[in-house]
């Protein structure tokens, strides 16, 4: 990520390519344009057809939403759908063609104030709680501004030039890991725009999965600790500047839960007063709860002699004791540890445990999303998938932390305060998206993502 030159004015002194003028005029620009240089054909088809793909599932992820649907803000953290859409657009517009074309010129100056998210030396921006007041663009503009942007990137990397390809490379990458995190938001914050719909409408009917069945019994998996590497390499293959550098850390002896917490175990928390008892909680949880009202995980409702039921993206229905608990902020997560008499892992145990796993498991499917059940296996499961696991710790910079340069400098960086890291994924996280080294970061109170609960323990 480091040396991607995207600067505003790189390249405005050489005269414009006949390609990047195809890109402004909207002609069309085929395959005889392909550089064989830097960059060669190969790798811009490659990478063309990641992005194709990566935008499709996208839009695939709008399609049964109505423009309805897709204009509303329940909160201001949670934004409508068609901005996700317009946003992740104009960071591909403003980060790679504006900053590499020569010349450029936007599809439509305005989205620049309606689509920047916070980089502030982007210039001014529509503040993030009035991003449900956009009525205009409607859904099918945004769709458009998507098409037309997706005809400029595949025209583009088919013909920059050789000496601008590894920064349109490395940016273009850093694109679609930003969409696919959008990709998680789009789902995440329509979940809680349909739950306050009165109906509480589904998001798509659930598809037949198998499966299913009795959680798989709750075990410690004891670590001697020591000496252990964490964090991502510089290369190859990438990783956020949040994830580097590569350094050491010394772990006490511990042990991790086999599985995350399942809702069957939350609920004896529940039963057992966990909401109604301080000694269990961090003060500010506590505070939050009380002030908040909290009695259980978000999106559960007591439905008295029927016990409880939840929201999930395929419409409410009864809890499932062996699904893992899902929608617990760190609070919540820590009082629970607290209860059972355990503790939340930090990062770092987190990692050197997940460092050998697969990365796969339950990720996002747009025909079902939600957690499951784990039902067979040994070691560490659940690792990737199904829900992110809140640790104890905070999202600070590692040692030698640098931002990527140029605007994206804003990306991570500038958030490493008042956050505590979550690791692993969810069943909303798109497959290929995911590494033992990712580092998710919210705030203690937030409970509208797919978050959920491993313990740990010291070993004495
Ligand atoms: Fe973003």
């Amino acid at each position: 990520m480091r040396g991607g030159r995207h600067g505003a004015d790189e390249g405005g002194r050489r005269p414009i390519p006949a390609g990047m003028a195809r890109i402004m005029m909207g002609e069309r620009c085929g395959n005889g344009d392909a550089r064989t240089a830097s960059g060669t054909l190969n790798e811009r088809e490659a990478l063309l057809e990641r992005f194709v793909a990566v935008r499709k599932l996208t839009d695939a992820l709008a399609v049964s939403l109505s423009a309805e649907d897709q204009c509303i803000q329940p909160m201001p953290d949670a934004s409508p759908t068609k901005w996700h859409l317009g946003h992740t657009t104009w960071f591909f517009e403003t980060v790679i063609l504006a900053a590499l074309v020569p010349d450029y010129r936007r599809v439509d100056e305005r989205f620049a104030y309606l689509f920047n998210s916070y980089y502030e030396s982007l210039g001014p921006r529509l503040p993030r709680p009035r991003r449900g007041m956009i009525t205009r663009p409607g859904i099918e503009e945004v769709r458009r501004y998507r098409a037309e942007i997706d005809r400029r990137m595949a025209c583009f990397l088919r013909s920059c030039d050789p000496h601008v390809w590894e920064s349109a490379r490395m940016l273009t990458v850093l694109g679609l890991n930003h969409e696919q995190q959008h990709q998680e938001l789009i789902l995440t914050d329509i979940k809680y725009a349909l739950s306050l719909n009165p109906f509480e409408p589904a998001y798509g009917p659930r598809k037949h999965v198998s499966g299913g069945g009795p959680a798989i019994r709750f075990e410690w998996l004891d670590s001697t600790g020591g000496t252990v590497v964490v964090g991502h390499e510089t290369k190859p293959g990438f990783a956020y500047d949040n994830e580097m550098p590569r350094h050491s850390v010394i772990l006490a002896p511990y042990r991790l839960g086999n599985r995350p917490v399942t809702c069957g175990e939350y609920l004896d928390f529940m039963a057992d007063g966990g909401y109604r008892r301080p000694e269990l909680w961090l003060s500010d949880g506590w505070g939050c709860a009380c002030s908040e009202g909290w009695v259980s995980p978000l999106y559960w409702r007591d439905e008295g002699r029927d016990g409880w039921s939840m929201f999930t993206l395929h419409g409410r229905r009864a809890i499932d004791p062996d699904e893992p608990v899902c929608h617990v902020s760190f609070y919540e997560a820590a009082a629970y540890a607290t209860w059972a008499g355990a503790r939340l892992p930090t990062e770092f145990e987190w990692e050197a445990a997940a460092s050998g796993e697969l990365v796969a498991g339950n990720l996002l499917d747009p025909e079902f999303v939600h957690p499951q059940a784990a039902v067979a296996g040994e070691g560490l499961l659940q690792a990737f998938g199904d829900v992110w696991e809140w640790t104890r710790s905070s999202y600070d910079p590692y040692p030698g932390f640098r931002p990527m340069e140029g605007v994206v400098a804003e990306y991570n960086g500038k958030f490493m305060v008042g956050q505590l890291v979550l690791r692993g994924g969810s069943c909303a996280s798109p497959p290929g998206h995911l590494r033992a080294t990712y580092r998710n970061f919210f705030p203690p109170a937030a409970r509208w993502q797919f978050s959920g609960i491993r313990l740990a323990q010291d070993v004495s």
